[in-house]
């Protein structure tokens, strides 16, 4: 299985391009489901969770030609099977968006109960729940969840939970139904909106994306259209954390600054020199980082995604920082990791006090979900000597040529066997 090897010390400097954003990409290839016409999609970002998904929709019998420029056709003029099974589900949580479309088009769709990340119990019910609302008759059987219904009808959804990609499954079944439907306490997230401007380019109704009330006009079919996915936020958050952690000065292209503003003003916070243009940021941090207390909640808010990235920071940084986790139990598994690179943390609940440290040292270290995996990155490039981390595959899942990315701004990275 293969492993990083980072030599710690080197500052970060010089320029790095986003991809597209596998958040936006992962839902808006099941919207492909929504039409027998053809979806173009550009900025597609090579990852596993891409690949993973492309095979459950060729599994289902849409047609996939993808091109060498992050491009892909997708084709959906009729499915061969309505069932996503557990063998393709279990590693990716978000094959569960395959369910809305599935059953808005063909009136029937069965899905293995989602596996993925081990950072809590994440279920699926207000997604269930919404389809119901909606009209679906719904069976749990056998770890799969079963839903027909001839046509869907357009509902009141109010989520008493804000969910990104329950907004997303029940966004994209209500473009199908028959009526209007409305989506109270939806996700604001970016990528919501991503989504919602794909659809309305395939013929869809959708007012109020990027709100908490989302609302959408169903119509009989959709047809197909040409849709550039947006740049990775995450992606972007973590190459401006690791040149913050590094004290080096970065670029980062093919990005937008107004859908991570939180995460900026947390890096100034930290003590960080920045600069927007139209699809660029540049960072400059020319100290040690200051500590700094966040929580996590749902956008605008600061994203749990990037939580342990600014864990990593606060372990170097001057002083002592909070760091509390509101959306996912269990998601600081990153914490065990970093005490053997020599980080003072203790965790209470869902909060973790960082108290920072002169140095980490290089260790052996273990990745253990996508995003602690890449603070482990971030904390072995400032750690004295090397570092060894092992089970990268997390990482594939969602940071596309980590090890290019990183070499090209200085860094003393390679992936071992
Ligand atoms: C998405 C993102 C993930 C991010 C997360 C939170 C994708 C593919 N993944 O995950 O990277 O970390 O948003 O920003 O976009 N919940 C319920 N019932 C449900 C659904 C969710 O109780 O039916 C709870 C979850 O357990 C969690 C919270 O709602 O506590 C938010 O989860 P949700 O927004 O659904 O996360 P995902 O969409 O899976």
């Amino acid at each position: 299985m293969d492993k990083l090897a980072i030599q710690g010390g080197a500052r970060l400097s010089g320029e790095v391009r986003i991809s597209g954003a596998k958040n936006a990409a992962l839902p808006i290839l099941c919207a492909g489901l929504l039409s027998a016409d053809t979806l173009h999609l550009e900025n597609l970002p090579k990852l596993k969770d891409i690949s993973t998904s492309l095979t459950l929709l060729g599994h289902l019998g849409m047609q996939v030609s993808l091109d060498d420029q992050g491009g892909v056709a997708l084709q959906a003029a009729h499915l061969d099977k309505l069932e996503a099974p557990y063998e393709l589900v279990k590693t990716m949580r978000a094959s569960i968006l395959v369910l809305g479309p599935i059953l808005a088009r063909y009136g029937e769709a069965r899905v293995s109960l989602p596996g993925g990340c081990a950072i809590g119990s994440r279920p699926v019910d207000l997604h269930i729940k919404g389809l119901q609302a909606m009209g679906a008759e719904i069976n749990i059987e056998h770890g799969y969840i079963h839903a027909k219904a001839s046509r869907l009808k357009g509902a009141r959804i109010f989520m008493d939970t804000v969910t990104v990609t329950g907004t997303e499954n029940l966004m994209m079944a209500a473009t199908l139904a028959d009526g209007t439907t409305f989506l109270e306490n939806a996700a604001r997230e970016p990528e919501v909106v991503d989504l919602a401007n794909c659809l309305i380019a395939m013929g869809a109704r959708i007012e109020g994306a990027g709100s908490d009330v989302i609302v959408i006009e169903g119509v009989d079919k959709l047809h197909g259209a040409t849709h550039k996915i947006m740049p990775d936020r995450i992606e972007t958050g973590t190459y401006l954390v690791a040149a913050a952690i590094t004290q080096g000065q970065i670029r980062v292209l093919n990005t937008r600054a107004d859908i991570i503003e939180s995460v900026l003003d947390k890096l100034r916070e930290a003590g960080a020199h920045i600069d927007v243009g139209n699809d660029w940021i540049s960072l400059e941090m020319r100290t040690r980082p200051k500590a700094v207390n966040l929580k996590t909640a749902p956008y605008p808010a600061f994203p749990t995604d990037m939580q342990a990235q600014f864990m990593a920071l606060n372990c170097i940084a001057e002083g002592v920082g909070t760091v509390t986790e509101t959306i996912f139990e269990n998601r600081f598994m990153h914490v065990q990791e970093m005490q053997r690179l020599g980080a003072d943390i203790s965790v209470e609940g869902n909060t973790a006090l960082v108290r920072g440290v002169d140095k980490l040292e290089g260790a052996v270290v273990m990745a253990t979900d996508l995003r602690a995996s890449a603070s482990l990155v971030l904390a072995a490039l400032v750690a004295e000597g090397e570092s060894i981390i092992e089970r990268i595959y997390h990482i594939d899942r969602g940071y596309e040529c980590i090890e290019e990315k990183f070499a090209q701004l200085g860094a003393s990275i390679r992936r071992v066997k």
